[in-house]
C-alpha cells in the first residue's frame, strides 16, 4: 500500500550541492517511483521566529509556515528527517523548527497528574544524519547523543514509533562511488516507504 510520506529537510543551507539535499532528492525519487505520495518541508525556506518563553510554546499561535508544516506532518504516516551533524547535534535552525512545531496541542496533550499523551501515534520516522566523523565514532564514542534525544524525547514522546536511523559518516572527501551508493540506498528506502 502506498504511504503518505513527509520529507523534512533540516539543512539550513539551501544550496543544492549539499549532500543532505541530494539524499532528499534520492528518497523522493524512490518514493515517487513506487507510487508513494510525498510532501516536502524545507526548514531553510520557512519564515519563523525563535520560541523565547514557555507561554509562547504552550499558548502562542504557530506562525503560518509552522502551521502548514504541522498539517503536512499530520497528513503523513511516515516522516523522513534529514540533517547534517553540527557540533554534535542537529543545526540550530532545525532545533528552532522542532521547538516551534512540537507544541502542546500538536505533539502532546498535558494531563493532570499523568504523563502527557502523545498525539502523533501511528506514525513512524527515519532520521538520516550526515557527518564528518566516521559514523561508528558518533554512535559508540558519542552515543549518538543528539539523535537519541530527538528520537526519545521528541518523537517517541509524541507517539512516533518506530524511529529508525541512517548515519552517513566520513562525508568530507567522500568519493563519488561511495556517495552514489548512499544515494542508491536512500532511494531504496524511499521506494520501500521506510
Ligand atoms: C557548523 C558546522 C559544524 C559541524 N560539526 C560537526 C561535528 O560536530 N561532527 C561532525 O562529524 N561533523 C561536523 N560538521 C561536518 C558536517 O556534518 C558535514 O559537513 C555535513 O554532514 C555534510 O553534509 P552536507 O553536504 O549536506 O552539508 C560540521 C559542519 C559545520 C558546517
Amino acid at each position: 500500500m502506498a504511504s503518505r510520506i513527509a520529507i523534512i529537510q533540516g539543512h539550513p543551507d539551501p544550496a543544492p550541492e549539499r549532500f543532505c539535499r541530494a539524499l532528499a532528492e534520492a528518497y523522493a525519487a524512490g518514493a515517487a517511483k513506487a507510487g508513494h505520495e510525498a510532501r516536502r518541508i524545507d526548514v531553510a525556506a520557512l519564515e519563523f521566529p525563535l520560541i523565547r518563553n514557555q507561554a509562547q510554546f504552550e499558548r502562542g499561535a504557530p506562525p503560518p509556515a509552522i502551521a502548514d508544516a504541522q498539517e503536512t506532518l499530520r497528513w503523513a504516516d511516515h516522516w523522513v528527517i534529514i540533517y547534517p551533524l553540527w557540533l554534535g547535534d542537529a543545526p540550530a535552525l532545525f532545533k528552532a523548527f522542532i521547538e516551534q512545531t512540537f507544541r502542546p496541542g500538536f505533539a502532546l496533550r498535558y494531563r493532570d497528574g499523568r504523563l502527557p499523551e502523545g498525539l502523533l501515534k501511528g506514525k513512524s520516522a527515519r532520521v538520516i544524519v550526515t557527518m564528518g566523523m566516521p559514523a561508528p565514532v558518533y554512535r559508540f564514542f558519542f552515543f549518538a547523543h543528539g539523535l537519541r534525544n530527538l528520537k526519545r524525547n521528541v518523537l517517541n514522546y509524541a507517539g512516533v514509533r518506530p524511529v529508525r536511523a541512517t548515519l552517513i559518516g566520513s562525508v568530507k572527501g567522500m568519493g563519488r562511488e561511495t556517495a552514489e551508493k548512499w544515494l542508491e540506498t536512500v532511494g531504496t528506502l524511499g521506494s520501500e516507504g521506510r
